[in-house]
This record gives structure tokens, sequence and C-alpha cells, in this order.
């Protein structure tokens, strides 16, 4: 799974009709790799009606609310009738404006109701010796996830994306060993909460200064990795292209692997 995070770009809708048409074209014949990109609200409509097969179309944040008296809030259900199927849930850059583990909790409920896959972001700050991101994405799961049925589980998404690797002022992307660690601290603490045969199913993606370079060996199957989520190289289409090429090696390997293993 290959998601891209466009945030506060582009400028115009017209450059968002273009740029969307790219990746969906570059995406279209990718095999074996699921293709989406979370955009802002306001261009969903419009994107939704180009009727591109190639990449799924997302939001990148949710009102806690159904409806009511909330200026300026947009709602999980109005975000699916616009041709949204999945959007963003917790990302750091909502966390640091104020959203608190509560609201990512309610917030997550909304987008199942309303059918669309919530990408639950988890991530630490900064890294100490004694473990201590460790029980900070551990508590950000559990704070977020506990009391969702199994049933619904199943459709979630998460995204670990480290802090300190995230935007323009990143220090450096995770490495493959830092990515492994924290898949298996993920997956254990989605066992934990739904049992193992639900959590082998939900995706784990690595966000975080992904590039074409890096992109390849987030993908490896020993970091436990299932996807990445794409922010600034989400904004090139012969980058992105680059990135989603490297997801359909991986996946043929994996599926020759599989066909071996029979
Ligand atoms: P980046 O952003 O790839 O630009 O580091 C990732 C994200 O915030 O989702």
């Amino acid at each position: 799974m290959i998601i891209g995070n466009w945030k506060l770009y582009p400028a115009t809708l017209a450059e968002a009709e273009k740029l969307f048409r790219m990746i969906a074209h570059a995406a279209v014949s990718a095999r074996g790799v699921r293709v989406g990109v979370c955009v802002p609200a306001a261009y969903l409509p419009a994107l939704a009606r180009l009727r591109e097969r190639g990449a799924i179309l997302g939001a990148q944040d949710v009102s806690v609310e159904k409806e009511g008296a909330f200026t300026g809030e947009i709602s999980a259900s109005m975000l699916a009738s616009c041709g949204a199927k999945m959007v963003i849930i917790g990302h750091s850059e909502r966390r640091a404006r104020g959203e608190r583990d509560e609201d990512v909790a309610k917030k997550l409920r909304g987008a199942l109701a309303a059918s669309l896959v919530p990408i639950l972001c988890v991530g630490e700050r900064e890294r100490g010796s004694e473990g201590e991101h460790i029980a900070f994405v551990h508590h950000q799961l559990l704070a977020a996830l506990r009391g969702i049925p199994r049933a619904k589980a199943v459709s979630l998404v998460i995204a670990y994306e480290p802090i300190w690797a995230i935007g323009k002022n990143a220090t450096r992307a995770a490495t493959a060993v830092e990515a492994l660690e924290m898949s298996i601290v993920i997956r254990r603490t989605l066992a934990e909460l739904f049992g193992r045969a639900v959590a082998d199913q939900i995706p784990i993606l690595y966000g975080g200064s992904v590039d074409a370079k890096n992109a390849d060996a987030f993908l490896d199957p020993t970091t436990g990795m299932n996807g990445l989520l794409v922010g600034r190289a989400s904004l090139s289409p012969a980058v992105f292209a680059k990135i989603i090429v490297a997801g359909t090696l991986r996946s043929s390997t994996r599926v020759g692997m599989a066909k071996r293993k029979k």
C-alpha cells in the first residue's frame, strides 16, 4: 500500500487535477500495490469526478462531530459523499495543533461509521535510550483503538511516522532496524487488542522522509512494514511513480516467494 499525503499543496485545483491524473496513470499498471492520495478536502469532489481508476482518494483529517453548529468542520459522511475512501487520522501535524488522544479516538470511530478506511498515524517526537518511544507509541495505539470491535478493526491501516523523520526539518529517515522494531511493537499491540488473526490483516505503513532512494529498503519484508505514507515526494509525479515501481517490484518478489513455498 503506497499512500501520498499532499498536506496543504498544491495551490490550485488545476494543479491538483494535473498531479492526480499523473499519479493515477503511474499507478494504474502497478500490480499488487494499492495506491492512494490524501488530498485537501476542497479538491475531493473535482478529483473524484475525474474517475481515475489507478489511485484511491482520501482526506487528511475529519471532524470529531457528525453534524451541528461547528463552523468550518467537515464530517466523515461529507468526506465519503465527496469521493473519499480513506482518511488520515492523528497525523502529528494535527496533534501539534491541539488534537488530543480522545479526539483521535472519536475521529476514528466516526470514520469507521461512515465506511472510510482510517489511516491512524502514531509516532514519537524523539527516541529515548530507555525505550520511551516504544511505550509512547503503545499508549497512542491503545488510546485510539481500545474498544473497536474486531469486525471493524480489519479495515484499519496504521502509519508509523516518527516526528523527527517528517518534513523539511527532518534530521533523517528512520533506519530499517528502527522500522522493524516499531512494526513489532505495533503488531503486538494490535494482537493484544484484537487477537493475532485480525492483527495480521492490518497494514502497517512507514512514513517520514520517504523518497525514491529509500522506498525499497522500507518495503523489504524484513522491516515488517506493508507500505509507505509519503509526504513531500508525493507532490512530484516522477518521484512518486518511482516509489510505486519499488512497491510493484517488492510485491512481485513476495508473490514469487509465496508460490515457491507452496
Ligand atoms: P514527508 O511527510 O514524507 O514529507 O516527511 C510524511 C508525512 O507527514 O506523512
